[in-house]
């Protein structure tokens, strides 16, 4: 099956100050790897990208480092929301932390949002972190601002029901599921000990049957790709976070032949609307070959990212990457693994 190259909103890529967990070349080979042509990276770095010198000089150091499109988001302070000509500019979107979660970017007082959602321009991405009762702060700023909202990685049953009826009520709120809260759960991730550490946390099987019976409801597929090392993982304060990239479509599209959504659908959720949203531009002579059949496993090393490790390991899919094509050049079988890929694992 040949389908357009995906475009991931929402990916660290841990630059700067993150290269033990992530790099500018392993990130972006990763998204190839995985099918995606286009990035669209966080700002929890170190320093986070929160001036418009620490973000300019991060899109500069990047630049040639780089394997497909990425663009960069501004985060968000308590202070900044007077620069928003200069970054604004430079920038992808604007992200806002209303949650505690990784890295020190989180607003702290309702004044702050109110400045940044007036200040950012309304033609703009403006994405958000909002869990629980921030979910409903969020959508309330964005419809007394009057302009739009993205909410990331919905993982609860309400969040996905107050995002319907937000819709309905004619709001303009746009969402993001990621695979790892359609596919695991709560019970999952005592399992996975550390490695299931995640912000918003695995949810309840009811969460997560909630985001497929609501799956009309939701906008994007975005991985939030979130590596950290297996040191980091296995430490007895693990940080939250699971890296994506490679396994979001052969997922999505093994969801695809167990019929619980359309090709066509997971196109639009992986590709079309990502792109629409958020005005990136579609590359020239770009696309996907996956294979379907298998299954195949997950393996549990092997991989692009630095971290190379995955929460799905040991999985059975029924589709995998084949080659993506960006621009005319072809990135074929790009994993690590592929070179002494056992018959069975992907
Ligand atoms: C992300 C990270 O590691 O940067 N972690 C996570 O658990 N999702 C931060 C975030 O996206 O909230
Ligand atoms: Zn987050
Ligand atoms: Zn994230």
């Amino acid at each position: 099956m040949v389908i357009p190259g995906a475009v991931d909103v929402h990916v660290h890529l841990r630059h700067p100050g993150g290269s033990h967990k992530e790099t500018p070349e392993t990130g972006t080979a990763a998204a190839l790897a995985g099918g995606v042509v286009a990035i669209l990276a966080m700002p929890n770095t170190l320093p986070p990208l929160a001036t418009p010198a620490d973000l300019r000089a991060s899109l500069d150091q990047i630049a040639t480092r780089i394997r497909c499109d990425v663009g960069a988001y501004y985060g968000a302070t308590d202070t900044n929301a007077d620069m928003i000509a200069e970054q604004n500019a430079i920038a992808c979107g604007l992200k806002i932390y209303l949650n505690d979660t990784y890295g020190p970017l989180r607003l702290e007082t309702l004044a702050a949002a109110a400045q940044h959602f007036s200040a950012w321009p309304a033609s703009r991405p403006l994405v958000v972190h909002a869990e629980g009762l921030m979910t409903a702060a969020a959508i309330g700023l964005a419809a007394a601002h009057r302009r739009p909202v993205h909410i990331a990685h919905v993982s609860r049953r309400e969040e996905i029901e107050l995002i319907a009826a937000a819709k309905e009520a004619g709001l303009p709120v746009t969402c993001e599921v990621t695979p790892h809260h359609l596919w695991l759960t709560h019970a999952d991730g005592i399992a996975l000990g550390g490695y299931g550490e995640v912000r918003p946390a695995l949810a309840s099987a009811a969460d997560r049957d909630a985001l497929w019976s609501h799956l009309n409801v939701v906008d994007c597929i975005a991985t939030d790709h979130a590596p950290h090392s297996r040191e980091e993982k296995e430490d007895v304060s693990p940080p939250p976070g699971m890296p994506g990239l490679e396994t979001s479509l052969p997922l999505l599209f093994t969801a695809v032949a167990d019929g619980r959504l359309t090709a066509d659908r997971a196109v639009e959720l992986l590709s079309t609307t990502p792109a629409r949203l958020f005005r990136i531009p579609t590359p020239a002579h770009s696309e996907v070959r996956l294979e379907l059949g298998g299954p195949w496993s997950v393996p549990d090393s092997g991989f692009q990212t630095r971290a190379d490790w995955s929460p799905f390991a040991g999985m059975a899919v029924r589709a995998r990457v084949v080659s993506t094509t960006l621009r005319g050049q072809s990135h074929g079988m790009a994993r690590k693994s592929s070179l002494r890929r056992e018959p069975g694992t992907f």
